[in-house]
């Protein structure tokens, strides 16, 4: 908005304002509610009721400031404009939302009842989900708060977390966060569940946009999008709707919801709009493959429908962009596929009793099946682990997920393989189950995973098919899987393909369209190490292990929600050939650089000034150069 000489607020400058805001674009769904809003600040000046005006797209410009604004800053929002934030907010706004781990030091919340209840369970996902800041990455919040018995942080300070949280329930929420920020230049984060690898739901003395309680499901019967080339039943879920919630509500209904293998993942939040795999994903592919409509908070501050017909340059770059860069989505609507028994197994097999090179034998023989497996729609999730001390690997596969599968077309997928163990003398005891549903095999078959890591980050690699097709390339791809677990690197692996059966054309990395083995591996360093040993250690990994990864897959990419945020050339890796449009998109959605993410498109203009020099969130939010 232009902004006019101080003074309050005239009927005519609201419908100004309405006009200028509905008039960018038609269909709108609820602009601010302007005569709520004109009621509540009537009486206020203009300088502070400015701040939660939307813009009109075309007048969006960046500013020239070198930081965001951040406290002690003379720009600073001052105590009243953060007061009238909670106000129009309906009173969600949270000042600072204390870290969990307070309770473990004293001079803040000390409780050490509390402290050692909440370090039992510290590893767990569900102890976290619902917390307005915490982020399931503690080495990209910057390690400022963690119980002592994890990590001795010696103090707690707020770190990489955000500052004011509302805690939103309503698009308008999200709209006068989204305006507030636009308008003040404060740094802005989205925070869902927390779960991403590289931490971007935080930022060190934020306004964070929490969606989390963005809960509702509804199950439409019939959804028809020609322009899609679907017809057929859909779930619209908030964005706060997580994996447990929408696969439970989609059993009931007998379907299925293509959405991650961790339970508690936020998948209409960061998942979704990253691309997002599944167990599902070498039947139907991708979880931005499903989506058939957003609603959705711009830059601008507009709440709008982005589909195939209502911005669909939004809607195409909201389908794998990634998070917090386009806008803020409030609910996303779905293909729902039928439900389907599923066939699961899960085994493991360690180096132990047969030593290293039957152990190797057995892993290279697997590698052979990997195409033929997930071209038979199959999903594979397994880890290799090395023990440095005892000198033993161990395979785990946990678990080989074979869904639309009978337990006869499971066996014979995988004996080609297990003869072949068998021969080897590998012991090991596969508990393949008939599942009656997808939703019943889901629930039996995940692990919990382990979150919370204080000393690891993980890098990836999607190698595609050519480095399967021929004996040669197989040895090659499984040498360097050798070579990492012999540098003591973690690996978690998924074999399956994304298919691409609507032919969708969206902003999902081409990379997995040419998938076969989904890798990651992970790095460790010493917890009493200093920030240049961190760091030495993080670049090394990325200059070495990561390197020979890309080396044998040239022009492949990594999946941007599992990675590093070392990852180099990001834009390239995330999203491959779409890069340059994202870029040009963001440029049109969000001029000013409203939102960011680490690693997001756009994001190479900025940096965070992090007060150790490692890679994390505990910093000013600054321009790049
Ligand atoms: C234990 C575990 C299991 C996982 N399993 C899988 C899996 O099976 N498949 C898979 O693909 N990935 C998986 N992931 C990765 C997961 O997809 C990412 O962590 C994803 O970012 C989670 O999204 P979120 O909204 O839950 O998380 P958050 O960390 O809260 O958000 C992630 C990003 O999205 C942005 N964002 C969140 N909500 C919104 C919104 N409404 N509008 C705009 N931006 C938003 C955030 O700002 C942030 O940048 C797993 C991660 C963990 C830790
Ligand atoms: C935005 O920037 C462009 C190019 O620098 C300029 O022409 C335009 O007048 C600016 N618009 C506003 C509203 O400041
Ligand atoms: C703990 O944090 C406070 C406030 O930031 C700071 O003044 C103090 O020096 C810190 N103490 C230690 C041991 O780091
Ligand atoms: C956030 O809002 C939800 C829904 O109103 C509420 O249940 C929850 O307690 C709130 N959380 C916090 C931390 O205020
Ligand atoms: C959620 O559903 C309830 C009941 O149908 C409705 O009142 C509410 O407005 C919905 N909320 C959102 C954010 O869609
Ligand atoms: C897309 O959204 C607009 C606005 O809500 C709506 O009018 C239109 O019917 C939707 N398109 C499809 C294909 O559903
Ligand atoms: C297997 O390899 C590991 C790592 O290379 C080594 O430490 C270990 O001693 C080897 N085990 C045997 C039995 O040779
Ligand atoms: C699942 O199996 C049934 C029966 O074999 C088949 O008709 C259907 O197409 C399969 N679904 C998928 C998604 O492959
Ligand atoms: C095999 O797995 C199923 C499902 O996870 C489980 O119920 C069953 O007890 C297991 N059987 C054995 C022998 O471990
Ligand atoms: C990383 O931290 C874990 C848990 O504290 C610890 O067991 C492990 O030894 C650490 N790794 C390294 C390389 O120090
Ligand atoms: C870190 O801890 C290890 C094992 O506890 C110890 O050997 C090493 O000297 C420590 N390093 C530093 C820098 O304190």
């Amino acid at each position: 908005m232009e902004r006019r000489s101080p003074g309050s607020l005239s009927a005519a400058f609201w419908i100004t304002a309405f006009h200028v805001a509905s008039s960018y674009a038609s269909p709108i769904l609820s602009p601010l509610d302007l005569s709520h809003l004109d009621t509540k600040l009537k009486g206020v000046p203009l300088e502070l009721s400015s701040l939660f005006l939307t813009d009109s797209l075309r007048s969006l410009n960046g500013t020239a400031s070198r930081c965001k604004v951040y406290p002690g800053d003379q720009t600073w929002p001052s105590d009243e404009a953060w007061a009238k934030l909670d106000g129009l907010t309906d009173n969600r706004l949270l000042i600072q939302p204390q870290p969990q781990a307070a309770v473990c030091y004293p001079g803040l919340a000390y409780d050490a009842d509390k402290c050692s209840e909440i370090t039992a369970t510290w590893g767990r996902s569900y102890e976290h989900m619902d917390d307005p800041i915490e982020m399931m990455s503690p080495v990209a919040q910057g390690m400022t708060c963690l119980p002592p018995n994890v990590f001795d942080s010696h103090n707690c300070t707020r770190g990489g977390f955000p500052m004011y949280v509302i805690n939103a329930t309503e698009p308008k929420h999200i709209q006068l966060g989204v305006n507030f920020a636009r308008n003040t230049n404060v740094r802005l984060v989205v925070k869902n569940t927390g779960h991403d690898f590289l931490g971007k739901s935080g930022g060190k003395d934020a306004l964070s946009i929490w969606t989390h309680h963005f809960k509702n499901i509804t199950f439409i019967e019939e959804y028809s999008d020609e322009k899609l080339g679907y017809s057929g039943p859909a779930f619209k879920a908030g964005a706060g709707v997580q994996a447990f919630e929408i696969y439970k509500a989609a059993s009931e209904k007998g379907r299925v919801v293509v959405g991650g293998e961790g339970e508690t993942v936020g998948i209409f939040g960061g998942y979704i709009q990253g691309g997002g795999h599944s167990p599902l994903t070498s039947l139907y592919g991708t979880g931005a493959d499903q989506v058939l409509s957003y609603d959705v908070v711009t830059a601008a501050g507009e709440f709008v429908t982005a589909n195939s017909t209502s911005y669909p340059d939004l809607f195409w770059a909201l389908r794998g962009g990634g998070g917090s860069t386009f806008g803020v989505v409030t609910s996303v609507t779905v293909k729902a596929h039928p439900e389907m028994p599923t066939t699961a197994s899960r085994f493991s097999f360690t180096s132990e009793k047969v030593g290293n090179a039957t152990f190797w034998a057995g892993i290279r023989a697997y590698v052979d099946y990997f195409i033929p497996n997930a071209d038979a729609g199959t999903y594979a999730y397994f880890v290799l682990i090395p023990d440095i001390s005892t000198g033993i690997f161990t395979f785990s596969m946990s678990p080989f997920f074979a869904p639309n599968k009978t337990l006869e077309e499971t066996k014979a997928l995988l004996q080609p393989w297990f003869t072949r163990l068998d021969d080897l003398g590998i012991a090991f005891d596969p508990n393949v189950t008939y599942f009656n549903s997808f939703y019943e095999a889901w629930r039996s078959s995940f692990p919990l995973e382990i979150v919370q890591k204080i000393n690891v980050t993980t890098g990836s690699r999607l190698f595609p098919r050519c480095n399967f097709e021929t004996e040669e390339k197989r040895e090659e791809l499984y040498r360097n899987l050798r070579e990492s677990s012999e540098n003591n690197r973690v690996q978690v692996h998924f074999n399956m393909k994304a298919v691409d059966p609507a032919n969708a054309d969206n902003a999902v990395n081409p990379a997995w369209r040419q998938n076969i083995l989904f890798s990651q591996q992970a790095v460790r360093w010493p917890v009493n190490g200093t920030a240049e040993e961190t760091l030495k250690i993080r670049q090394e990994f990325q200059a070495g292990d990561m390197q020979r990864w890309r080396d044998i897959s040239p022009g492949a990419g990594s999946y941007l929600a599992e990675s590093d945020r070392l990852e180099p050339n990001f834009g390239q890796a995330f999203w491959g050939s779409k890069y340059p449009r994202l870029l040009q998109l963001k440029a049109k959605w969000d001029p000013k650089d409203v939102f960011y993410a680490t690693t997001g498109v756009g994001s190479e203009r900025w940096t965070v000034e992090s007060a150790d020099g490692l890679p994390n969130e505990n910093g000013k939010l600054c321009r790049a150069g």
